[in-house]
């Protein structure tokens, strides 16, 4: 029998990845962080030595590298071809090239697959970019969570010890100008999709939110 999707996309930064855990764990739910699907696949191409601009290129490699997620909420892992890259895949370098490698429709599709398989029969929180509009768009409760840029760059420039807050936002920028202007699933508000402003919300405000719109639907 099918149980709950929960998609929750938005824009870099907007606090997805702690909204979607916390909400999982809250109602026993797993957990997939397709970015970091995304940026796997990213790491492994600038390992391969590919041009991750040369989107042939990409498209040709797409299919190689073997990429797994864990799904539990308290401890998320991810591995390719068997080595675990949960930390290698929040580098700068990756950050600074995942956007044009997702823009890349064989990528998209390889990907799509291993997400819809890890969904399967539900009771899980996906996060991305286009979870709504195109991975699963029969979920459940699908969420838009954006803040303003000021607070997204704040959030995140603490998160990694304090680096430099306006270059910081000029790179989450960039990345939402790239994954919004892209012609395969580019991030868009999915229709059905409820808009949460996190710009004033502490963490558990969110969470609390999207718990409870899930209750109302059984
Ligand atoms: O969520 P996160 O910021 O880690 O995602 C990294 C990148 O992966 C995004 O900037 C986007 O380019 C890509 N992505 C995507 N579709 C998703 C999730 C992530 O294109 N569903």
């Amino acid at each position: 029998t099918h149980r709950l999707v929960i998609a929750v996309d938005g824009t870099s930064g907007s606090g997805k990845s702690s909204t979607s855990r916390g909400v999982a764990e809250r109602l026993g739910l797993r957990y997939l962080d397709t970015g970091a699907m995304f940026r796997a696949m990213t790491w492994w191409l600038l390992r391969e030595g590919v041009d991750v601009l040369d989107a042939a290129a990409v498209a040709t490699a797409a299919g190689r590298p073997a990429i797994e997620s864990g799904t539990d909420p308290s401890r998320p892992t991810i591995t390719v071809d068997g080595v675990d890259v949960s930390v290698e895949i929040r580098s700068d370098e990756v950050t600074g090239a995942v956007s044009p490698v997702s823009a890349v429709p064989e990528v998209r599709a390889r990907l799509l697959e291993l997400q819809r398989a890890v969904i399967g029969d539900g009771g899980i929180v996906v996060e991305g970019r286009d979870i709504g509009s195109v991975v699963w768009p029969q979920a459940e409760v699908k969420v838009y969570l954006s803040a303003d840029p000021d607070a997204r760059a704040q959030r995140r420039a603490a998160e990694q010890g304090g680096s430099d807050v306006a270059s910081t936002q000029q790179s989450l920028l960039e990345r939402d100008r790239i994954d919004s202007g892209r012609a395969t699933a580019p991030l868009t508000m999915a229709e059905g999709a409820v808009h949460v402003d996190s710009t004033h919300l502490t963490l558990d405000e969110v969470i609390d939110r999207i718990v409870s719109l899930a209750s109302g639907t059984g």
